[in-house]
């Protein structure tokens, strides 16, 4: 089949990429020309500066110019097309509600080539963005506007988790294709033969509508799931001496009806999709007079995890933020990736230099090039206090306080390393729970805070 994936970000280029190995002709076209460029290079690094995810380049490496193209020209690509995979953000607006403007402002752009096409065969145009409940119907009176003939639009809501992007292309838990007509149907089918009648792959066809709200329930349930146990068994862990949450997780998910993804305590989950979806929902309902009150919850409670540890630290240490240095580890929002959006650590600087301190030392794996342009000084003059280093020890250097923002292996089991590089009185804030012997840093003087673990001062009651 000859498809279009407008939108080369993760979603775009990872679907673009594993379209291709399946041996579809795969055109991937974006507006930005840099983009573009980078991945017509077929270069591991350039790629990565976009899009870091384990086995992309090597897709892209292998199938270029054979079954994927990239081109910023749409226009000498559209004819022939079976399917348009429309990739592109849909970022929340200060009201929370999605902004459609990319989709509007593509479509515009697309339909009128749609409508002068040579080849007049069917083609779909199939939203993989999260878009809100009737946005493929928006999307059809577009295309009716402009007389675009022989037409379906479909909604395929994306599902894949960043970090493990190009495995769960692979290998879906389910494919959702949500369209109007038996046709419409058949060509997504064709698209996705490798699916279809796989035994462990849920292949899912229902309408546009349902497909769309699929993906809202699903991502927000996720968030409350990952809430609950900060909510909850976090509070738990903090209020009771003796609870132990490692403990508290295995016990609770070993009954096979509660799932184990999500059973952590952390500084919230971020991401380009939680918050922003979550959001999304909000709007939608409340555009419809439905109450909010769980999901505003959700919400509420997973922002202000963020930088819980922060407030913790206020009340509980002796330590002061004005004037210090904090080494800042992590800044992706999860491990094995390079993304920031939303990211907790963006939340923890602001909350650090919000309380002065001196200079903030990150260091992250892989997300130290998005972290400059997140955090440009040209933006907020105080991101000049920010300063970037090649390793955990690099970082360490010379700081009175430590905070852990993201689950990187290589940030587990750090108490060796700390007590090389600082000495007490020192703090460490512990997003992640990645030092699970705290307890002798805490008998050599350390002050430490973890979400879920005791409030500093019960620590001497605990056995
Ligand atoms: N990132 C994820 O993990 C994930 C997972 C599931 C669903 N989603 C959803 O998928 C959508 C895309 O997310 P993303 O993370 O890939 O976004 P992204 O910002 O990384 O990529 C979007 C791409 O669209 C391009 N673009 C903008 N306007 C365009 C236009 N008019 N024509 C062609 N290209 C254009 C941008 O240049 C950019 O490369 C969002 O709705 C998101 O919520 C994301």
């Amino acid at each position: 089949m000859k498809i279009i994936v407008a939108g080369t970000g993760f979603v775009g280029l990872c679907h673009a990429a594993v379209l291709s190995e399946t041996g579809h002709e795969v055109y991937a076209y974006d507006v930005d020309a840099q983009k573009i460029a980078a991945y017509n290079s077929a270069q591991r690094e350039q790629i990565e500066r976009y899009v870091n995810e384990p086995g992309l380049a090597q897709i892209i490496a292998e199938n270029i110019n054979r079954y994927l193209f990239f081109t910023t020209d749409i226009e000498s690509i559209i004819d022939g097309a079976d399917a348009i995979f429309m990739c592109l953000p849909t970022p929340p607006q200060p009201n929370g509600s999605s902004d459609l403007s990319y989709y509007d402002k593509a479509l515009e752009y697309i339909a009128p080539l749609l409508a002068q096409r040579k080849d007049q065969r069917r083609v779909v145009i199939i939203n993989k963005s999260t878009v809100p409940v009737g946005t493929a119907r928006r999307l059809e009176n577009i295309l009716k506007k402009h007389n675009v003939p022989n037409i379906g639009i479909a909604s395929n809501p994306e599902f894949l988790p960043e970090g493990d992007a190009v495995e769960k292309s692979r290998r879906p838990d389910r494919v959702v294709v949500g369209a109007d007509t038996e046709e419409d149907h058949k060509i997504l089918r064709r698209c996705y033969s490798q699916f279809v009648n796989h035994v462990r792959i849920a292949y899912i066809e229902t309408t546009p509508e349902t497909a769309e709200a699929i993906k809202y329930v699903a991502n927000t349930l996720l968030l409350t799931y990952v809430s609950f146990w900060n909510g909850v068994g976090a509070r738990l862990g903090e209020t009771f001496p003796n609870v132990r949450m490692e403990d508290l997780k295995r016990g609770v998910t070993a009954d096979n009806r509660i799932s184990k993804w999500g059973s952590y305590v952390s500084n919230g989950a971020g991401g380009s999709c939680f918050g922003k979806d979550i959001q999304s929902l909000i709007w939608q309902f409340k555009s419809n007079n439905v109450a909010t009150d769980l999901l505003e919850a959700v919400y509420r409670i997973n922002e202000y995890q963020k930088t819980y540890l922060i407030d913790r630290a206020i009340q509980e240490s002796t330590a002061n933020f004005n004037h210090k240095t904090v080494a800042l580890l992590g800044l992706a929002f999860k491990k094995q990736t390079n993304d920031m959006r939303d990211s907790s650590a963006l939340k923890v600087v602001e909350a650090l230099l919000a309380r002065g301190v001196k200079e903030i030392r990150a260091y992250d794996p892989l997300a130290i090039h998005e972290a400059k342009r997140f955090l440009d000084p040209s933006k907020n003059h105080l991101f000049e206090k920010i300063t970037y280093h090649n390793s955990v020890k690099d970082a360490l250097k010379g700081t009175d306080m430590l905070f852990i923002s993201t689950d990187w292996e290589e940030f587990r089991g750090l108490s060796g390393t700390i007590e090389q590089m600082v000495q007490p009185p020192y703090l460490i804030m512990d997003g992640r729970r990645m030092i699970p012997d705290y307890r002798d840093l805490v008998e050599k003087g350390y002050e430490y805070i973890a979400v879920g673990s005791p409030y500093m001062h019960d620590e001497e009651t605990v056995s």
